[in-house]
């Protein structure tokens, strides 16, 4: 296939991924390309619902219908969104994806993450970001931020041992996947980052 590229920003909650993302995404278009931005969960009209559910720690939920709705709603995302972008040589900037699923509902949750493995190669196979940028910090840190911000969904309701257990399962998965995981400290100041994401995806554009 003749496509774009496609970028994806883990990290913790409070990591910098929106704003790195976001940031990525702006200078790029200023140079003129064709970026699109997006985000898991939700970014679709039927992912808006599969995100109230997902996000909203009051309706209670079993691990797997968890796991399964962040595929419902991958599915969505990928033919409404994602792949048209794609096939139609946008740059895509996508703020979390599947490395999130493997990450909290496989290392996190406990779900099988060769069956989680599974279900992404047999659905998601042409979906390979050719980058994944990982911003690292740690939970009291990336928490701390979002406090400020007073964030209480399902996610930043957890403990400060989930948030460090995610980091690890990141770090893991980084170390797995040395050839698309690019691992920044995300202490750093926001355009010091910033300008390093940008000479990394420029040097895969050129
Ligand atoms: N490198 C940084 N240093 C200090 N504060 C930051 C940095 N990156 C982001 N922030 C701030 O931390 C908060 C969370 O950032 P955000 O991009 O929303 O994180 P995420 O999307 O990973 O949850 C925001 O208020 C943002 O302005
Ligand atoms: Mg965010």
């Amino acid at each position: 296939m003749n496509r774009g590229i496609f970028i994806t920003f883990e990290g913790i909650e409070g990591s910098g991924k929106t704003t790195q993302g976001r940031l990525l995404a702006q200078t790029l278009k200023n140079e003129g390309f064709k970026v699109f931005y997006t985000y898991e969960p939700g970014d679709t009209l039927a992912g808006r619902y599969i995100r109230e559910i997902l996000l909203n720690s009051e309706i209670k939920i079993t691990p797997l219908c968890e796991l399964l709705l962040y595929f419902a709603d991958r599915a969505q995302h990928i033919e409404e969104k994602i792949k048209p972008h794609l096939e139609a040589g946008f740059i895509v900037i996508c703020d979390r994806f599947t490395d999130s699923t493997i990450v909290y509902q496989g290392y996190v949750r406990g779900i099988s993450i060769d069956l989680i493995e599974e279900l992404n190669k047999k659905l998601f196979s042409q979906f390979i970001p050719d980058l994944t940028v990982l911003l690292d910090c740690s939970a009291s840190i990336g928490l701390g931020r979002n406090k400020k911000a007073n964030k209480k969904d399902r996610f930043e309701m957890e403990t400060l041992s989930f948030h460090e257990k995610v980091r690890e399962g990141y770090l893991e998965l980084a170390k797995i996947n040395k050839e698309r995981f690019f691992v920044l400290d995300a202490t750093e100041s926001i355009n010091v980052i910033a300008e390093k994401i940008y000479k990394k995806v420029k040097s895969l554009i050129i």
